[in-house]
């Protein structure tokens, strides 16, 4: 795992844009995997705001989870989080990107349908995520199993809260649907990105304890190409 630290948000959200314009450039048919929250807002703007009209004219987004119960509409579900200021102004058709859909009746099938859309294009190329103060990458909570791909998750309290502020109104949250820690591993490249000083502390764990299914993101040292890019504010090495 390279650890690289950026004086603040700005710059670290410029390096990560330039990341994936590079990639898409050098492989137009890039199949990138995003996650939603705060943290990768910052790229997405400048991913657009740099992009020239072709780069993503071939490119395929997977919107890494999904809170179990939320309409895919409601502007805080990860689906908003990525479709407004991402695949929205990028252009992206619907044909080359897969959402999950939290309200699927069936969640097991929609999990082994995103499975099958992955897989189908030959796996990630990227996979860009964040990281919460537990450690989770998408909704994989700690105990998840390396082994997994798209599963079901049932969310720690720590999540239930934090997730609280993506929408106006409190709101039950319960499970999620995500991607795997197995989807994690096999992506060609792996991006854990974080930043201010909420994040510190758990970046300090990533960076000083072992490998273990207690604390999902240890997942990137086992990651052959996995890159943990922070700002000053949550570096956790002096
Ligand atoms: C969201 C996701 C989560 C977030 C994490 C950090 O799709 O996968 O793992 O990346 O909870 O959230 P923010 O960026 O809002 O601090």
């Amino acid at each position: 795992m390279q650890y690289q630290v950026f004086t603040d948000y700005d710059a670290l959200s410029e390096h990560a844009a330039q990341f994936m314009l590079e990639l898409v450039r050098q492989k137009p048919t890039a199949v990138i995997c995003v996650a939603s929250g705060d943290t990768p807002l910052g790229t997405f703007q400048k991913v657009v705001a740099n992009a020239l009209p072709n780069d993503f004219a071939e490119a395929t987004f997977v919107a890494l989870d999904e809170w179990v119960g939320i309409d895919p509409q409601n502007p805080g579900s990860c689906r908003s989080y990525v479709e407004k200021p991402l695949i929205e102004p990028l252009k992206i058709p619907a044909e080359r990107v897969c959402f999950f859909d939290g309200m699927a009746t069936n969640l097991a099938e929609e999990c082994a349908r995103v499975n099958e859309f992955v897989a189908r294009r030959g796996g990630l190329d990227l996979i860009f995520v964040g990281i919460g103060t537990n450690g989770h990458i998408g909704l994989n909570e700690p105990g998840s199993s390396f082994e997994n791909y798209a599963h079901i998750s049932d969310l720690q309290d720590v999540t239930i809260a934090g997730g609280q502020k993506y929408f106006q109104d409190a709101t039950p949250l319960t499970q999620g649907v995500t991607l795997g820690l197995r989807h994690f591993l096999e992506a060609k490249t792996a991006i854990v990105i974080a930043n201010g000083p909420r994040k510190k502390g758990i970046i300090g764990r990533v960076l000083n304890e072992p490998i273990n299914t207690a604390l999902p993101a240890s997942v990137l040292h086992q990651h052959p190409n996995g890159y943990l890019w922070v700002d000053e504010a949550a570096n956790a090495k002096n």
